[in-house]
């Protein structure tokens, strides 16, 4: 596992744009493991503007959401369908059908696309202030691989800025387990602002902790990359 630690998001996503860009030049055929919330954001930002500069096409590319909540269509707006069209798919030069979502409909069968595609080369994640990734709330078994979850309270809460009532918040999602996210070839984790500090204490501590989901990521031996600001940073110990 590596650390950078740098002084802005912004910094961050051109930062890891630059390396996604490096590796799809190699392989324009890559597949790309995705996040939502706010932490890619940037990333996603510098993602399309290095390409259009570039020239980069995505058009043999594949993408692979790591989650998506449990009861609301494709079109509505706090949707991860259309968080991510709305920030990365429209502006770029994918294939229609390139796109896959964990759904109701796929959950039993979503781990064997993602392996029969080849498995993901580039797993982008955030985290949440509980320490999950993707949906994968605390004590989740690591050997998980894609299933249905009961949100954590504190996860609805953190989510609820995002809705203009509490009670619209889902309960449940559909989420990537953290035996299907490990398998990635390569992993950037992105964490900025001060509550994401204690979840990435504990995640840095080099061991597994089941309260930490993040934390397995410690079990990845190679090619696991944690990009973080200040403030995120600050509660690591020396
Ligand atoms: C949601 C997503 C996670 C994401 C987390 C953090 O719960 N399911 O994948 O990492 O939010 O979001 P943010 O980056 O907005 O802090």
């Amino acid at each position: 596992m590596e650390v950078i630690i740098l002084d802005n998001k912004i910094d961050i996503g051109l930062a890891i744009a630059k390396e996604i860009i490096k590796d799809i030049k190699n392989n324009p055929k890559l597949n790309l493991g995705l996040a939502t919330g706010s932490s890619p954001l940037p990333l996603y930002k510098s993602l399309i503007e290095l390409s259009k500069l570039e020239n980069i096409s995505f058009k043999d590319i594949t993408t692979f959401n790591l989650d998506e909540y449990c009861g609301l269509s494709n079109d509505n707006k706090e949707s991860y369908h259309y968080f991510m069209n709305e920030n990365l798919f429209k502006y770029l030069d994918f294939s229609k059908d390139s796109h896959y979502f964990p759904s109701i409909d796929n959950v039993n069968n979503y781990d064997e696309i993602i392996n029969n595609h080849g498995g993901i080369d580039i797993q982008i994640l955030g985290i949440g202030a509980n320490g999950h990734i993707a949906f994968n709330e605390p004590n989740t078994p690591i050997s998980s691989v894609t299933h249905i979850t009961n949100l954590a309270n504190k996860t609805i809460l953190d989510n609820s800025r995002f809705f203009s009532n509490i009670d619209e918040v889902p309960t449940q999602a559909i989420t990537m387990g953290l035996s299907t996210i490990l398998k990635a070839k390569k992993i950037y984790l992105i964490a900025t602002g001060k509550n994401k500090a204690e979840a990435i204490s504990i995640m840095l501590k080099g061991k597994y902790i089941k309260e930490c989901p993040a934390s397995a990521l410690n079990l990845k031996k190679d090619n696991v990359y944690i990009y973080l600001d200040k403030d995120a940073a600050s509660l690591i110990s020396k």
